[in-house]
C-alpha cells in the first residue's frame, strides 16, 4: 500500500466547486421543503377531510420509499408519463441540468415530507390556549396561525430543521449516482484521474464532517441565544 495525498492536494479546486454544489443543492431542498412541508402541515390541521387524506397519502408514500428510488422516479420514470424538468432558462441562460433541477426537485418534495411532521410538533407544542386567546381577541383562525401561534412555534421548530439541513448534507450524495457534480461525485473524478480511491474518499469525507459538524455547532448556539428569551 502507498497511501499518498499530495496527489489528491491538487484536485481541491474540484473538491471545494462539489462542495458549493452540495451546499447549494441541500440549502435549496430544505427551503423548498419548507414551504411545502408549511403548506402540508396547513392541509392536515384544515377541517377539510379531503386536504387532510391528499397530505397523508403524500407523507405516508414518501416517507415509507428510498429517496434513491423517488430520485430515479423523477428523473427516469415519470418523464415515460411525460412529465420531466429542464434547466431553468431566465437572462438569456440556462441554469442547472435536467439532472441538477430534478434532483432539487425529487429531494425537495421528499425533504417537505419530513419537514411536515417537524412542524406539526413545533405548532402542537403551542399551548392550545393560545388558539382560544387569538380567537377571542377577534382574530380570524388564519390569522391566529399566522401571526399567533407560528412565531412561538418556530423556536420549537428551529432544531428540527437544522436537523433537517444536516440530513438533506448527507442524503444529498445520492445524486452523484445520476451525475450531478456534488462533493461525492468529485471522489470519482480524482479517483479516475489519480487512479487512487481511498484518499479521495477520505477528503469527501472531511468535507461533510466539516460541514455538519460546523452547521450543528452554529444549530446550538443559535437555540442557547433562543432560550435566553425563553
Ligand atoms: N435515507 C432515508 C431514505 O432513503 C432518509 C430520507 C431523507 N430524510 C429526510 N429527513 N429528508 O428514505
Amino acid at each position: 500500500i502507498n497511501i499518498d495525498f499530495s496527489r489528491v492536494w491538487e484536485w481541491m479546486p474540484t473538491f471545494l466547486d462539489g462542495t458549493i454544489v452540495t451546499i447549494v443543492l441541500s440549502l435549496t431542498t430544505v427551503f423548498i421543503g419548507s414551504l411545502i412541508g408549511l403548506l402540508v402541515v396547513l392541509m392536515k390541521m384544515s377541517d377539510f377531510r379531503i386536504l387532510n387524506w391528499m397530505a397523508n397519502i403524500y407523507t405516508n408514500i414518501v416517507r415509507g420509499t428510498p429517496v434513491l428510488l423517488q430520485l430515479f422516479l423523477w428523473l427516469y420514470g415519470f418523464p415515460m408519463l411525460g412529465i420531466s424538468f429542464t434547466g431553468l432558462k431566465f437572462l438569456g441562460g440556462t441554469y442547472g441540468s435536467r439532472e441538477f433541477i430534478t434532483a432539487v426537485i425529487a429531494l425537495a418534495i421528499n425533504s417537505g415530507a419530513y419537514v411536515s411532521e417537524i412542524l406539526r410538533g413545533g405548532l402542537e407544542a403551542v399551548d392550545k390556549g393560545q388558539i382560544e386567546a387569538g380567537r377571542a381577541l377577534g382574530l380570524s383562525q388564519s390569522e391566529t396561525m399566522f401571526s399567533v401561534i407560528i412565531p412561538q412555534a418556530i423556536r420549537t421548530v428551529l432544531p428540527g430543521l437544522g436537523n433537517e439541513f444536516i440530513t438533506m448534507i448527507k442524503e444529498s450524495s445520492i445524486v452523484s449516482t445520476v451525475g450531478v457534480f456534488d462533493v461525492m461525485y468529485t471522489s470519482n473524478i480524482v479517483k479516475a484521474s489519480t487512479y487512487s480511491i481511498f484518499e479521495p474518499l477520505i477528503v469527501v469525507g472531511i468535507i461533510y464532517y466539516a460541514l455538519t459538524y460546523s452547521l450543528s455547532y452554529l444549530m446550538k448556539q443559535l437555540e442557547k441565544r433562543l432560550n435566553r428569551y425563553a
